[in-house]
């Protein structure tokens, strides 16, 4: 290995007392490709072994802990007991493989198509559709609903401790659920789940909660709480760079493993909400400190892109198309082999990529999604 990709390969114990061999974190997928029962599909247990002999963590798609927050075709459950047996052949899968697995949680809110939802009917923090036309508009949770779904967050932890994942990760990002009653947007409810920004994360917080209960109540081994989040939304009114950081200083002393943030480009810069140039990777990991390790992630591609990025001081970096266009990205870079490493994906190579079906045709028919070789 070139020396200089030394602090790729450094080993790092989590405060849960988890140990990584390294630093490069498989980014979270959604693939597609799952049962309409929930339940894994053997292609995507092949695609999961396939990558996880490099990264020292691979986080997975995100999972549903409600019915009624399925969100996506093909996404696999976490939402019932029956599910465990299929929760565990992907976390046997990658650990089999060395990575430590961490499942990700979430509920689609009103980002939900209606048709994966019981009657069609989709929920969120108030009755505020999303933006973009002929978006549906959800309907408002009520108290009880609202504590019935942090409690199920609590239970799909338990069930990914039954499974046999290393932790699991809280999607707070990309505009799903958690993020809803974060933002102004979704959330304009005047009860204790919203009104002021303390209020607004109430329910955020309450889950961080619960699935912590549930992790010390089950686990017997160390188990690892991770949060993700999206730094800022396009729209207005909608989550500034100053609401994110009053997020992270509330998240920073809740004692989780890492920050995860959900970005396309490592590098972007925040649109509102702060004076800073600098990169808004940069401006949270000086805002938590060592508090938490944060980990960071958007196309970075080659060795020396991730290099550049990891050298800011952020302890983590997420790789997620790039180890879809390339599994031995990590292995390529350790055995000095860094300029072999494949940067677009090649569209004839589906079965030696091992990519299912359905996350291969979303690939080659979405346009700008992913470098491709023409
Ligand atoms: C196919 C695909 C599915 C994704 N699904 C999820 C998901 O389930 N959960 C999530 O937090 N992010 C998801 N993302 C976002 C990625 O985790 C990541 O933040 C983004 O792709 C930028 O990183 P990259 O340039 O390394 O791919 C997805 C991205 C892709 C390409």
């Amino acid at each position: 290995m070139n020396s200089k990709y030394a602090p790729f390969f450094e080993p790092f114990t989590f405060s849960s007392g988890v140990e990584v061999k390294n630093r490069i974190v498989m980014a979270p997928m959604t693939n597609f490709s799952s049962n309409s029962d929930g339940t894994v599909t053997d292609a995507e247990v092949k695609y999961y072994a396939r990558r996880s002999s490099g990264a020292g963590m691979v986080i997975t798609a995100c999972t549903y802990v409600t019915a009624n927050g399925k969100g996506f075709h093909g996404e696999f459950g976490g939402d019932r007991d029956e599910l465990i047996p299929s929760l565990k052949q992907v976390a046997n899968a990658i650990k089999e493989q060395g990575a430590k697995a961490v499942l990700q949680i979430f509920h689609g809110g009103r980002q939900c198509p209606p048709e994966l939802v019981k009657n069609g009917e989709i929920v969120s923090a108030s009755a505020i559709p999303a933006e973009g036309d002929g978006k549906p508009v959800p309907r408002e949770l009520t108290d009880q609903e609202i504590e019935s779904i942090i409690h199920d967050f609590g239970e799909t932890t338990r069930r990914a401790i039954e499974a046999g994942y290393d932790g699991v990760e809280l999607h707070g990002a990309n505009g799903y659920l958690i993020q809803q009653f974060f933002s102004p947007h979704s959330n304009i409810r005047e009860d204790r789940w919203g009104g002021s920004i303390e209020k607004r994360l109430s329910f955020p917080l309450a889950v961080v909660d619960e699935v912590k209960k549930v992790a010390a109540e089950h686990a017997r081994g160390p188990f690892m709480i991770g949060y993700r989040f999206s730094p800022e939304e396009p729209e207005t009114p909608g989550i500034t760079m100053a609401e994110t950081l009053v997020l992270i200083d509330a998240l920073a002393d809740k004692n989780l493993d890492y920050l995860h943030v959900s970005l396309q480009e490592f590098w972007s810069k925040p649109r509102r909400g702060v004076e800073d140039s600098r990169a808004r990777i940069e401006i949270i990991h000086e805002r938590v400190g060592d508090k938490v390790p944060v980990i960071g992630v958007g196309s970075l591609y080659t060795a020396d892109e991730a290099l550049k990025a990891i050298q800011t001081g952020v302890p983590f970096i997420a790789l997620g198309r790039e180890l879809i266009i390339d599994p031995d990205w990590v292995q390529k870079v350790s055995e000095g082999r860094e300029a072999e490493i494949v940067t677009k994906i090649d569209k004839n190579k589906q079965q030696e990529l091992v990519v299912p079906d359905p996350l291969w045709q979303a690939i080659i028919h979405t346009p700008g999604w992913f470098p491709m070789n023409e």
